[in-house]
């Protein structure tokens, strides 16, 4: 009897306990309120300086080397073959027929052949170190990303990095101190930030069009179903397979923070997130793959995930991802300012403030399509005017060039016009930064009960430095 009394006394003590220190789980701070998860942000080292609006010298062709050529790199090869001011001096994969078919796109175009570097997973290396190239284009699996990025900018190269750039915050750390070490650019490849209607509703939420932007959304949602068996030795399906969290995350997170000026007058302070089980994957991977039950639902990646931002000037951005589901593709990009609201998917549409009710009408509570967009020929003219400059210069091209249709010519246009005209690129170290640590600190989040997380400032104090974002031009 004895015994039970005291264990139950040391119950009551522990759940008091417990009560008071939030469960042991939070960690209060000087206000007496939890505070968010805090991951450790690596002092800046001594001599460094930050690569904000970082300019290099002007660059009149720029040499530029290929790594990676799977699905993906040849069609930015193509690209380049239209991009005046460049030069493809070397194409590298690991298989040397991937080479070869990216050889044969400079010999159709007319262009001549270029040093083939192929036969082992290191002879990427040998193209980083040449002293003939200016920029080294990297589209190979994520897992190669960041090492790659890091010997070229130790060479002295620029580099433009497919999406996500880099997975961890290790890795994220790593890429912002070479950059700021080197003074080299380190450019995300994030074409979506150059689509039609992002960069048109950019100009307009820049113009003041929906007052304050106060919340964005973007998104990754498109089932991978009949792309998984493509991708070189299963490198997508391994990562989602060992790891929970957005791990696709630029696509949405590039428009919302380019709307929002991230690091350029405000900072993304905390995040939230959050994913359901994964089903559709484990199934098909069960039917199409032969896998056992157990295993194949021993699956990390939830089918979707949520991930919601606060910033440090009480905006919020939610971001979603989902690659399993049978949904329609999306990007669920939308814009709400206190002035009005763009929505992209899945039919591109604006609302504004003045629209809302013809003068006169009463609100109508029976009647909702009041509150609705404008109409089509208003969307097209308000799109018309705002069209924006990188548009009305590089559209009819990039339709003709393509890719995503235009997009990412648009992308490397703009990569190589700043590069030979000695301007900040369109996105910086600290953008990539902050797009990829959605993989790890989504999943920091979702692994501790979806408890907040500090979102590092990857500049390290200045992201009031640069007051809004913009794109540079000559004149
Ligand atoms: N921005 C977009 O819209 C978009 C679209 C598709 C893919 N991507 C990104 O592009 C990248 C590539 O995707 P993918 O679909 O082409 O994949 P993939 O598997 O088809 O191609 C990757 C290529 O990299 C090569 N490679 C891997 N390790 C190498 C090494 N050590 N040395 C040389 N070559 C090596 C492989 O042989 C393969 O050819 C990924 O980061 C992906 O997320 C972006």
């Amino acid at each position: 009897m004895q015994k039970k009394l005291t264990t139950l006394a040391i119950l009551m003590a522990s759940l008091f306990l417990l009560h008071c220190t939030g469960g042991g789980q939070g960690r209060k701070g000087e206000d007496g309120k939890y505070q968010a998860i805090r991951t450790e942000v690596p002092e800046r080292p001594a001599g460094q300086k930050d690569v904000l609006g970082l300019v290099a010298e002007k660059i009149d062709t720029v040499r530029v080397g290929f790594i990676g050529l799977g699905m993906r790199g040849p069609g930015a090869v193509q690209r380049f073959t239209h991009i005046p001011g460049t030069r493809i001096v070397a194409l590298c994969d690991q298989h040397e027929d991937r080479v070869e078919k990216a050889q044969a796109i400079l010999e159709r175009a007319g262009l001549p052949r270029a040093a083939s570097y192929s036969g082992s997973k290191d002879a990427w290396k040998g193209l980083c170190e040449r002293e003939d190239i200016d920029l080294v284009y990297i589209a190979t699996d994520w897992k190669h990303h960041t090492m790659m990025m890091l010997y070229a900018m130790e060479q002295g190269k620029h580099v433009a990095c497919e999406v996500p750039a880099a997975m961890t915050l290790e890795e994220i750390w790593a890429v912002v101190n070479t950059a700021e070490r080197t003074q080299k650019h380190c450019m995300q490849l994030e074409n979506c930030v150059y689509d039609f209607f992002e960069l048109t509703t950019l100009n307009m939420a820049q113009q003041g069009l929906f007052g304050e932007v106060l919340h964005t959304e973007g998104a990754y949602i498109h089932q991978l179903e009949d792309f998984w068996n493509t991708y070189e030795s299963d490198w997508r399906m391994k990562y989602n397979k060992e790891f929970r969290g957005d791990v696709y995350a630029t696509h949405g997170m590039g428009p919302a923070s380019q709307a929002l000026d991230i690091h350029r007058g405000d900072k993304l302070n905390t995040l939230v997130a959050m994913d359901t089980k994964a089903v559709n994957i484990p199934e098909y991977l069960i039917e199409k793959r032969g896998v056992e039950r157990d295993s194949a639902y021993m699956f990390a990646n939830g089918q979707h995930t949520m991930t919601m931002i606060r910033t440090e000037k009480g905006k919020t951005i939610h971001i979603q991802h989902d690659v399993a589901s049978p949904r329609p593709y999306t990007r669920m990009y939308q814009v709400s300012g206190t002035k009005g609201f763009a929505n992209k998917y899945p039919t591109q549409g604006y609302a504004l403030q003045g629209d809302v009710l013809a003068e006169g009408d009463l609100p109508d509570h029976e009647n909702l399509s009041a509150h609705n967009f404008v109409s089509k020929e208003e969307c097209d003219a308000l799109m018309g005017k705002y069209k924006h400059r990188i548009h009305r210069e590089l559209e009819e091209k990039a339709k003709e060039v393509g890719g995503h249709g235009g997009m990412d010519f648009i992308m490397d246009y703009r990569l190589i016009y700043c590069l030979r005209n000695g301007l900040p690129l369109d996105m910086d170290v600290y953008d990539l930064a902050e797009w990829c640590s959605l993989a790890e600190l989504s999943r920091i989040s979702i692994e501790n009960n979806n408890m907040s997380v500090e979102v590092p400032d990857f500049t390290r104090g200045n992201w009031n430095k640069i007051q809004g974002f913009r794109h540079a031009f000559v004149d």
